[in-house]
């Protein structure tokens, strides 16, 4: 990282050994798998880039479904353990790194970023990321954004800013927060694991993008935008859609 780019929070902290276990561990990564596999019309010769990877769960669900050139990359070291623990890991490429700063010598296909996994840093920085998806994409490549849509923010501004929940001796605490004027979201969730003798929190900060920032955005990037869907389950984009899914393409 140079001295220009900030990291909203401490993502190596955060994306941690327990990550999964604690804090994403309702997701459903068959829909999530197949999600992406149909909305990006994925097919089995077609090269895939998924940046933030994690544990490589969806990585791992489109090996499953006969895609063989898979690449993930990550900065944190402890969630790229997992991957690499994982089943695929032997055909599957795992860069540990900053995307930005990774030297990629290939373009991709198709490019993901799913699951909340941009808008970790300052705006230049993440304008940035953009700029560089639309550098690695194929002349016909696609490339999936999922970020949190308007309906997510809304929640914490309709003052549903704590959640608790008790899973299996596992007790835990989301306290979510909208900063400078709604365009952070940040969240402090403390986890105690009474099995375990785990005590921890977890500190998670995230740009929020509007939708007509977003589009801007991309399209400064030299990406446009040729599709939206507000779910997984393809359903459209609204003013109150809990996610915000972009596929866009290169400009030509
Ligand atoms: C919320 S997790 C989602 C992981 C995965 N996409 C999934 O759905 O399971 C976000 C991940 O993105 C990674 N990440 C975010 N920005 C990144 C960047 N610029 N370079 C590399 N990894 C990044 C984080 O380290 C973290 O593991």
């Amino acid at each position: 990282m140079t001295d220009l780019e900030k990291k909203l929070f401490d993502t190596d902290a955060t994306f941690d050994v327990d990550y999964y276990e604690y804090m994403a561990p309702h997701r459903d990564t068959a829909q999530d798998t197949s999600f992406i596999f149909d909305a990006l019309d994925i097919t089995a010769i077609d090269t895939v880039l998924e940046i933030g990877t994690g544990n490589g769960r969806l990585l791992r669900g489109l090996r499953e479904r006969g895609v063989t050139n898979l690449t993930g990359i990550d900065f944190s070291h402890d969630v790229l353990v997992q991957a690499r623990a994982a089943q695929y890991a032997d055909s599957i490429t795992y860069l540990e790194g900053d995307f930005l700063h990774h030297p990629f010598d290939v373009q991709y296909d198709k490019i993901v970023s799913f699951f909340s996994s941009f808008g970790y840093m300052d705006d230049a920085t993440n304008a940035r990321i953009l700029e560089k998806v639309a550098t690695l994409l194929t002349p016909s490549g696609r490339f999936l954004l999922d970020i949190p849509g308007e309906g997510y923010a809304n929640n914490v501004r309709a003052g549903t800013t704590r959640i608790e929940e008790d899973r299996d001796g596992v007790h835990t605490v989301w306290d979510a927060t909208l900063r400078e004027g709604g365009i952070y979201y940040d969240s402090m969730c403390t986890v105690t694991d009474s099995k375990k003798g785990i005590h921890k929190t977890y500190h998670f900060v995230m740009r929020l993008y509007q939708h007509a920032e977003m589009i801007e955005l991309l399209e400064r990037a030299g990406l446009t935008v040729v599709q939206t869907y507000g779910s997984y389950a393809f359903h459209p984009l609204t003013a109150t859609s809990k996610r915000a899914i972009y596929i866009a393409q290169g400009t030509a």
